[in-house]
């Protein structure tokens, strides 16, 4: 049945009024026909398949699937960080002008949307994962979804990450093999006309964490996310997860 009502109106209707940039079930037999369908690779992002009574934060959160998808898995508290100004991305400066950011001008309402379809008790916080601080409080899980290939300083938001995680964070980017890098940690500065930095190997994500002052860092097997279509942006993924201790 697609009848529910939010905001007064059938929920499909709220649905197609928007561009999706991930596949949510929201129930009721509707699901937005998203960028991004991450439900058949979820296994492969290293998050526990149990977050009870976990405090967690996803950075980057578009449209908010792995936030939901934390609090589906048992989450006391999910935190959804995002930037809603579209000009205040890292853009490279010669692509500003020619972009299209239809997607990032309207991810806050379709967050807001499926919240309500949801009954989500996830909360929104506008904030440069660059601004990450410990007002925020400490969390046990931080997550990061293929935000850093567009961030002109990773290092820099991996090191933020790490000021508020007392358990674990785990980033999934794009990556690339190098083939003559062995385990060398790896980047390549090749895309911005694409808008994407730095696309690092699997070694160079756990570089990236390990410099941020994590532990020890996992290495989880790469794999192919299935994408509709994606750009530029489908297809291998990796995917590391840090301990603080
Ligand atoms: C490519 S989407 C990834 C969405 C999701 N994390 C995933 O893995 O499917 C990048 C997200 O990061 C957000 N973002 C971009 N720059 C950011 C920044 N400096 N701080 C926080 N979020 C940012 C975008 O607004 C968008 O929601």
């Amino acid at each position: 049945m697609t009848g529910a009502i939010v905001g007064g109106s059938r929920l499909a209707d709220e649905v197609a009024r928007y561009g999706w940039y991930h596949t949510l079930d929201l129930g009721g037999g509707v699901v937005t026909r998203g960028m991004f369908d991450h439900r058949p690779a979820v296994g492969r992002y290293l998050i526990p398949s149990d977050l009870t009574g976990m405090r967690c934060l996803d950075v980057g959160t578009m449209d908010g699937f792995w936030a939901f998808e934390m609090e589906r898995r048992g989450a006391a508290e999910v935190v959804a960080l995002d930037i809603d100004d579209a000009e205040a991305l890292d853009w490279p400066a010669a692509q500003r002008a020619k972009v299209v950011k239809t997607l990032d001008e309207t991810k806050g309402e379709r967050f807001a949307l499926a919240t309500k379809a949801l009954g989500s008790s996830v909360r929104r916080e506008l904030r440069s994962v660059y601004d990450i601080d410990t007002d925020l409080g400490q969390f046990d899980l931080v997550f990061c979804g293929d935000l850093f290939v567009h961030l002109k300083d990773p290092a820099t938001a991996a090191e933020r990450m790490r000021a508020v995680c007392r358990g674990s964070a785990v980033v999934a980017n794009p990556v690339k093999r190098f083939w003559f890098a062995g385990r060398k940690p790896m980047a390549e500065l090749d895309g911005i006309d694409e808008f994407q930095w730095w696309v690092t190997n699997s070694a160079g994500l756990q570089r990236l964490l390990l410099a941020a002052g994590f532990a020890r860092v996992e290495v989880g097997r790469e794999f192919e996310l299935p994408a509709t279509s994606g750009g530029p942006w489908k297809g291998r993924r990796g995917v590391v997860r840090g301990w603080v201790t």
